[in-house]
């Protein structure tokens, strides 16, 4: 067989390991050739193919980004990208296409699928929002940068007496906000799950403060909503898939706490630091296992799926199942990080 490789959307710490798993299971014992398209959607619009081999995969485990390239292109966008991504795919003879990707990129596969295209899809996302999966590969790693992040931060707002605000990636969900959070010992956590109010995130500033705790640390995800009417939030421009950019929002609530309660905050926004780099080990495992569990579904004829761990376990769940709506964090979560907050 001659199978497809892509990675598409926000690069991640894993992406590489997924690529050598593949090749290596996939060419060293099932004797495919693997193709790789470069970046993302794009490779596939353009045919732009790269030769994956066991040899060229080597080495890899532990690099960040990913050596195809990816990007945020959406064929479906175009008035003729599917039929381009479709002649591509048959110009190349590829029997089987695995798809390496967030939401986006799997929604295009499972587009594809319904054209009759064999495909695969493997779960990743730093912001490990993605239904029918309990993690995504990539996640576990910006978990670690930010709280990295948020110890280091705790020196300096001690120091200083001061209010940081740390801005972390998460445009549906709040993942690396709360487990971040959790786990640096932050104060307050804004995350989009719950909307928040600037008046009760200052009231909570002002208690510690009262109490003889002049220094706090704010987490917050940039895709956090203050409560309507509360505050005021800038629009920006939108991507392919129809996403705002985001990034900011702790300026605006920078400006707010240091206006509302006089106390000296800063800003410090991890923005793109917590998908760079690479993994950790644990990343480098669960992406080699999907990896793995991806080319013994094609192997098996098994499409239109994705792989997905289940506990100990990695399944096969459908393309439309993981597609559904975002995972978000569950309220049990919350109110256990809620015991550390305020
Ligand atoms: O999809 C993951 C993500 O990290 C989001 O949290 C973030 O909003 C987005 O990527 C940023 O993507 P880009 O690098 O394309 O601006």
């Amino acid at each position: 067989m001659r199978i497809g490789m892509l990675t598409g959307g926000g690069d991640c710490p894993g992406l590489n390991a997924v690529i050598r798993a593949v090749v290596r299971k996939g060419e060293g014992i099932y004797g495919h050739e693997i193709v790789g398209f470069r970046h993302g959607w794009r490779g596939v619009v353009d045919d732009e193919t790269m030769e994956l081999t066991v040899p060229s995969t080597r080495g890899l485990i532990h690099r960040g980004g990913t050596i195809l390239g990816t990007s945020r292109t959406n064929p479906l966008k175009a008035d003729d990208g599917v039929a381009r991504a479709l002649d591509t795919l048959e110009r190349n003879h590829i029997d089987a296409l695995i798809a390496i990707g967030g939401d986006d990129t799997l929604g295009v596969a499972a587009h594809l699928g319904g054209s009759g295209v064999s495909v695969v899809g493997v779960p990743k996302t730093i912001d490990n929002d993605l239904a029918a999966t309990d993690f995504t590969f990539g996640f576990q790693t910006a978990v670690q940068i930010a709280s990295d992040a948020i110890d280091r931060l705790q020196t300096t707002a001690e120091s200083h007496d001061r209010v940081i605000v740390v801005e972390v990636m998460g445009r549906h969900a709040g993942w690396i906000a709360i487990y971040s959070g959790m786990a640096g010992g932050a104060d307050i956590v804004l995350v989009p799950e719950e909307p928040f109010d600037i008046a009760e995130v200052c009231r909570q500033l002002e208690h510690r403060h009262h109490h003889g705790v002049h220094f706090s640390i704010v987490v917050v995800a940039e895709g956090a909503q203050p409560k309507e009417g509360t505050m005021i939030l800038q629009s920006g421009e939108r991507d392919e898939f129809g996403h705002v950019r985001l990034g900011g929002i702790s300026s605006v609530i920078q400006q707010e706490i240091e206006s509302r309660t006089g106390f000296e905050t800063r800003v410090t926004v991890l923005g793109h630091v917590l998908r760079g780099g690479t993994p950790t080990a644990y990343d480098r495992v669960l992406a080699t296992r999907f990896g793995i569990a991806a080319i013994d579904a094609v192997q098996q004829g098994s499409f239109g799926v994705m792989v997905a761990l289940h506990g100990p376990a990695i399944e096969l769940v459908p393309l439309e199942e993981a597609l559904r709506e975002p995972k978000t964090v569950g309220p049990d979560l919350l109110e256990t990080a809620r015991v550390f907050l305020g």
